[in-house]
């Protein structure tokens, strides 16, 4: 495990060898196998957008690493004296802190502070760009429970327009070999997926039948900026994972949810919480991914 990960900004970005060092060093952490020690490094997280998991995942990796997380609360921050983006980023990198984890509504500004200092950054998510340690998280866990993804058919369902998560999902699953399709509401599928080398379904329940597992997106209502909509119940209709669709996959087929879930409309509680969901396994896996990243940035520094 000799290579190192300068910034992890997006699965585009990282060769197919390097998407396998990261799996497999969170396979070796998850077995107990190998020990992280990062004593004494300082871990920045700046959040500019809500979170749960991601954010408190990177905190208890960072911990279980035996790193200082420092969280950054950006609303009392002197960004709101005015400072700007870029003088925040050299002052905390000024005092000698180790790595910056990222979390921003605009895509590309993770890359952006990538430019600008010395230190690692890793993207927690911007934009409708990319969520890298989510992609590497949803793929070890379609691993784990279906083996060596190359040949494997994974459908991404929903709101593909939206979601940084779709997109290191494609980037990251071709590049270990597995057959991608999308589905979803007409203009909820940017054009630009044509470019991905990724099948967009026409008729998601004779697809069902055909993948082995389903990563299930939200909806996110907070991106829909005068994008029409079908209503929640013609959405759920359509495109929701409900225990009838649910009912047509094949016996081993699993699925999959970044979170937040909006219940009862792109995911029905009985399938949230059923035996072929493996959302929390998903959310136990993050760790082990962000440990392995987190890892693979400062280890031998
Ligand atoms: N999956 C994910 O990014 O969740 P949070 O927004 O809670 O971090």
């Amino acid at each position: 495990m000799k290579k190192h990960l300068n910034h992890c900004i997006g699965l585009r970005f990282l060769d197919s060898e390097m998407i396998q060092i990261i799996l497999k060093k969170a396979a070796l952490i998850k077995q107990k196998k190998a020990i992280v020690d990062l004593s004494e490094k300082i871990i920045v997280q700046l959040f500019f957008e809500p979170s749960t998991r991601t954010r408190l995942s990177f905190e208890i990796a960072t911990q279980k690493c035996k790193a200082s997380p420092m969280v950054i609360d950006i609303e009392t921050s002197s960004l709101s004296k005015g400072e700007s983006l870029l003088d925040m980023v050299k002052n905390i990198s000024a005092m000698n802190t180790d790595a910056l984890i990222v979390r921003h509504s605009h895509g590309g500004v993770p890359h952006f502070i990538s430019q600008q200092v010395s230190i690692p950054v890793i993207n927690a998510g911007d934009g409708y760009h990319e969520h890298p340690s989510q992609g590497l998280l949803d793929i070890f866990t379609m691993q784990e429970r279906l083996g060596d993804l190359s040949g494997k058919h994974i459908l991404i369902l929903g709101d593909i327009m939206h979601s940084r998560v779709a997109k290191s999902n494609i980037w990251g699953l071709k590049k270990c070999g597995a057959k991608v399709s999308v589905a979803g509401p007409e203009n909820l599928i940017p054009s630009v997926i044509k470019e991905f080398d990724v099948d967009i379904c026409e008729n998601l329940d004779e697809l069902l039948p055909t993948v082995d597992a389903v990563n299930v997106l939200r909806i996110q209502f907070e991106r829909q900026h005068g994008i029409s909509l079908p209503s929640v119940e013609d959405y759920r209709k359509s495109f929701g994972m409900t225990s009838d669709r649910q009912s047509l996959l094949k016996d081993h087929a699993i699925i999959l949810h970044p979170g937040p879930i909006n219940r009862g409309i792109e995911l029905d509680s009985s399938v949230a919480d059923g035996s072929r969901n493996v959302i929390l396994d998903q959310v136990e896996n993050g760790v082990y991914i962000r440990m392995a990243i987190l890892a693979l940035c400062l280890e031998n520094q």
